[in-house]
């Protein structure tokens, strides 16, 4: 069902700083901030060989990242990203064994302006788990 590995999410209340990391110590090729404020987030993409990774700022207010900032304030893993075909027959396949879907539990538009869903990290071992549609 899940099939590529899109994107890792890491939370960090420095995206600059983060990024200067990966470019610097880290030599990895790094995308200059962009503001998603209908996502709450200010983000900066890693682009790997094989997948991505996503640095994520909060940006605003109502941000979904602010809780986890304070509980982690230095950062952290926030969520990683696999790919589906069918998101609504992934979201049933999951809510049938049991786990809960944020929201109302429909696909919304993510970031990348394809359907998701992201699973209750206390029903997937502990991770919050974003599924995209491609
Ligand atoms: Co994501």
């Amino acid at each position: 069902m899940i099939e590529r590995l899109n994107h890792v999410a890491i939370a960090t209340p420095d995206v600059a700083a983060a990024a200067a990391l990966y470019r610097g110590a880290l030599g990895a090729t790094v995308s200059e901030p962009q503001d998603l404020p209908a996502h709450g987030v200010r983000v900066v993409f890693v682009t790997l060989a094989n997948t991505k990774v996503e640095l994520l700022e909060p940006l605003g207010d109502k941000s979904p990242i602010a809780a986890f900032l304070e509980k982690n304030p230095a950062g952290g893993l926030h969520h990683v990203c696999y790919e589906v075909s069918d998101i609504g027959a992934a979201t049933a396949r999951l809510v049938a064994e049991g786990a809960r879907v944020l929201g109302d539990g429909t696909p919304r538009i993510g970031a990348h302006g394809k359907p998701v869903v992201f699973i209750h990290p206390k029903d997937i071992g502990g991770v919050l788990t974003e599924l995209e549609e491609i």
